[in-house]
């Protein structure tokens, strides 16, 4: 990620903006259970809203430089971050009870990674496990604030079918501001 998007990641509009927009979603979801699983914290905002409603939180952070702060900031709470590569994580079968994505899945090389994501997450969820995330549209202004890094943008209108194809059921996306937010179960 570029300097600035790192900047904003941690910055209190970001907090409010999750406050606001990404917080009624996962709310909406219902109980998240009591072992959450989330794919690329960053900073980790999203970590704390996760972590406020949840018995357990285990963060899967590939960056180092992001992964081991966060690990020094949260470590004796009930948050474990790992640093690994979420598609490839070596995670336990049918365990968590819901997965949370935000913001990750334009972060990613290809479609093909966003899809074994999908389906890696399937693997570690329990049956009746949520999966809610969020992301950004393939917006003129989202392109040019990833001019230097990745961005590989999910068409909110693909993403039942593809959901679908990892083996998940009852996906409903919306559209929020630059974002839209999904949601999705383990069958
Ligand atoms: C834009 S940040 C979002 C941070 C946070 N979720 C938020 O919304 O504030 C995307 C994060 O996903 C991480 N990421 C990207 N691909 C990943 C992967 N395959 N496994 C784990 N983390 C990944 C990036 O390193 C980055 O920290």
């Amino acid at each position: 990620m570029n300097e600035s998007h790192l900047q904003f990641l941690a910055s209190p509009e970001w907090g409010q903006m999750l406050e606001a927009e990404l917080l009624p979603w996962i709310e909406a979801a219902g109980d998240l259970g009591d072992d959450v699983l989330e794919i690329g914290p960053g900073p980790g905002l999203t970590t704390d809203l996760l972590r406020q409603r949840a018995e357990r939180v285990t963060a899967v952070e590939i960056d180092p430089t992001l992964g081991e702060p966060l690990r020094d900031r949260l470590a004796g709470t009930n948050v474990d971050v790992i640093i690994a590569d979420a598609t490839a994580a070596g995670l336990p079968d049918n365990h968590f009870s819901a997965a949370g994505c935000f913001s990750v899945l334009h972060h990613m090389p290809s479609p093909e990674d966003q899809d074994r994501l999908f389906c890696e997450l399937h693997r570690v969820l329990r049956s009746g496990g949520i999966f809610v995330g969020q992301d950004s549209l393939d917006l003129e202004s989202m392109r040019v604030a990833h001019a230097d890094d990745t961005f590989t943008p999910v068409d909110p209108d693909e993403m039942k079918d593809r959901l679908a194809a990892a083996g998940f059921s009852e996906t409903r996306t919306d559209i929020v501001g630059f974002h839209f937010r999904f949601l999705s179960r383990k069958p």
